[in-house]
Formats: structure tokens, sequence, C-alpha cells
């Protein structure tokens, strides 16, 4: 690659190049510390190009954080912003598949690679773009995968956002810490929890997690809450809905006819609980909503789907709450001592 000196050396014998002795394995070297003095210099412009760093953590898998992050950064890309989306999951990449870009093409120019035009103007990189099968695990040993994690991190070519959104794999593993070291200037972590007793566990271990690591907890976001049936009937009347244990649940329809019933799938309000709890803002819950699993696997967002639905109005309330306290910036009370 042309960026490199050590490369324009090698054009020239051996005898005439001012390096002539060094080894194969000092050009290596220098070659090596060369992109990692470029890699740091490209970094710390990314950080004065990009206002804000959000990353999204779970202590439990399958809770939504990739749905989650996705969400975020659809809803901000529709009110306007400027808005990036890493996906850092190695094992199970999944955002390009939840927005129809497994198939994108991604430019790479003087050894940086430009993320791909996700809807609404979204940009995206997922680790995922850059294995050659999508259905071979990988199995990356930890040195080799967070060595991996840092190259990626400074070989995109963002350009201007006013947020980058960073999925995470479960877990408060290396990747979160290898990203807060490489990455400066992070706002802070979005908590996805589910409103089960396990998942919020987890969640509290995330915010401990967070506190560790000395970055702010933007909230909690308590997905997958109620299931919500509506159905029409004779107006004023009685409905009874058989709820999850067989336990019956009543309301009334309205003088239309209209009812609706929001059935607790995993309880409710235990992510807005443990937030209390542990004294980080509760940002808001997103129902339990099919459509995104159909959404997920058609590679049509349930935001692109139907921006005017629950599931969007609920994305935007949290957007709302998370602007709020990105804006309280450098006062924060959260800020871990
Ligand atoms: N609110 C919701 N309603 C219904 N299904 C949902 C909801 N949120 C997420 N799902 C579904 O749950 C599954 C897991 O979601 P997702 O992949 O976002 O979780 P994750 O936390 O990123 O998982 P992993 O830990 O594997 O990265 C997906 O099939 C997704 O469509
Ligand atoms: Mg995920």
């Amino acid at each position: 690659m042309s960026d490199s000196p050590v490369s324009h050396h090698q054009a020239g014998s051996p005898s005439e190049s001012p390096d002539a002795d060094a080894s194969n394995e000092q050009r290596a070297q220098m070659e090596q510390a060369y992109q990692q003095m470029q890699r740091k210099m490209r970094i710390s412009k990314m950080d004065a190009n990009i206002k804000h760093k959000i990353m999204v953590l779970s202590g439990k898998g399958g809770v939504g954080k990739s749905t989650v992050a996705t969400g975020l950064a659809l809803s901000l890309a529709r009110r306007g912003k400027k808005v990036g989306l890493m996906d850092i999951d190695i094992t199970g990449p999944n955002v390009p598949k939840m927005l129809g870009l497994e198939q994108a093409d991604l430019n790479v120019e003087e050894g940086q690679i430009h993320p791909a035009d996700g809807p609404s103007g979204l940009k995206v990189i997922s680790m995922a773009f850059l294995l050659e099968d999508p259905d071979k695990p990988v199995i990356w040993r930890g040195p080799i995968k967070l060595g991996a994690i840092q190259q990626f991190i400074g070989d995109v070519a963002w350009g201007e956002l006013d947020t980058l959104i960073i999925d995470f794999p479960p877990g408060t593993s290396d990747e979160p810490l290898t990203v807060s070291q490489s990455l400066p200037g992070i706002d802070g972590v979005v908590i996805v929890t589910t409103p089960q007793e396990v998942a919020l566990l987890d969640s509290r271990k995330s915010i401990n997690f967070a506190k560790t690591i000395s970055i702010p907890v933007l909230g909690v976001v308590e997905n997958m809450r109620g299931y919500t049936l509506r159905g029409t009937s004779t107006p004023n009347s009685k409905i009874s809905v058989m709820g999850p244990g067989g336990v019956p649940i009543d309301c009334h329809s309205d003088e239309d006819g209209k009812w609706e019933i929001t059935l607790d799938v995993f309880k409710s309000g235990g992510g807005e609980e443990s937030s209390k709890e542990m004294g980080v803002p509760f940002l808001g819950s997103l129902p339990f909503d099919p459509g995104i699993v159909r959404g997920g696997d058609d590679g049509v967002h349930r935001i692109i789907a139907e921006p005017d639905g629950e599931t969007a109005r609920a994305f935007e309330s949290i957007v709302e709450s998370i602007l709020e306290q990105l804006d309280k910036g450098s006062q924060r009370t959260l800020r871990i001592i």
C-alpha cells in the first residue's frame, strides 16, 4: 500500500535502498509500527469528527442489544442526524442482516474502509463484512480478536458524525474494555435488559462494569416489556383473555367496541426498578413486538417498516431520553468515581 514509507524502499534493489541491511523482520516491524502510528492519528481525528459515541451493552445474550442499537441508530438518523453504527460482535454479527445489508460492497481507499450505506443515510460497519463465509463460526483467540477490534476501530472512514452507536456481543468481557481503551471520548453506555430476574441481575453487573471502566451509564432500556393484544367486540362489553400461566386478564371494550390488553410476557417494570436501585436513568421500554423478529429476518427494521408504529414511537421516546442525558454532558452526576 502506498501509504507506507517501507513499501517505497522496497521498489529499489536492496543495495540501493537506505535500509538495505534491514532484515525482513525489521522491515515488517517498521511497517507495523508505521501503520499503528497512522491508526492512532486517525483515531484522534475520528474522536474530533464524531460528536457522541455510545456503547450498547447487556450482561445477558439475546435480550435485544442489536435490535436496540440498530433502532436507536435509525431513530436518530430519521431525525436528520448523521449516524454511524459499528457492530463489534465478531462471533455473531447480525446487524447487516437486520438492515438488509448482507450483500453490501465495502470500499477500501487509502487503507481505510468506507462504511456501507444503510437506510435513512445510516452508515454501517460490521465485522460480518470482513468474514468470508457468514455460516462459518469464527474462532479467534482472545489477543487476536482484540487486536482485530483495535484495527477495525482505527481503519473505518466515518467522516463527520453526530453519533456513533456501537453494538457489542453479550457480556462485560474484553470487547467493551478494548473499545473503551482504544476509542477516546465515549459518552456513555446504554444497557439493554428484559424484565426477567436473570436478565436484571446481569444488567446490574453491566452497570457495575461501566462504573469500573469509568464510563457514564446513560441509562437502562427495558426490552420486550409487554405484548399488546387488540381487538373489537360489542361496545362496552367485558373481554377476558387467558394470560401467561393461565391467569385470565379482563378488560372492557370502549364505546366503539375497541379493546386492548397488554400481556407481561416476562413480567414488567423490572428494568425500571433495577435502574432506580442502581441510581442510573431509566430510558424507556420497548414492547414485545413480533414485527421486530420478522423485520430482523427480512432485513427491514421495524422502524422502517412501520415508522409511526408503537415500536418506532417507543424508540423515539428512548432517543429523547438519551439526548437529554447527552445534553447534561459534563455536569452529569453519573460520572463514576
Ligand atoms: N421487543 C422485541 N420484541 C420481539 N422480539 C424481539 C424484541 N427485541 C428483540 N427481539 C428478537 O429477539 C432476538 C434477539 O435479539 P437481538 O439479536 O437484538 O439480541 P442481542 O442481545 O443482540 O443478541 P446477542 O446477545 O446474540 O448479540 C431476535 O430474534 C430479535 O428479533
Ligand atoms: Mg447482538
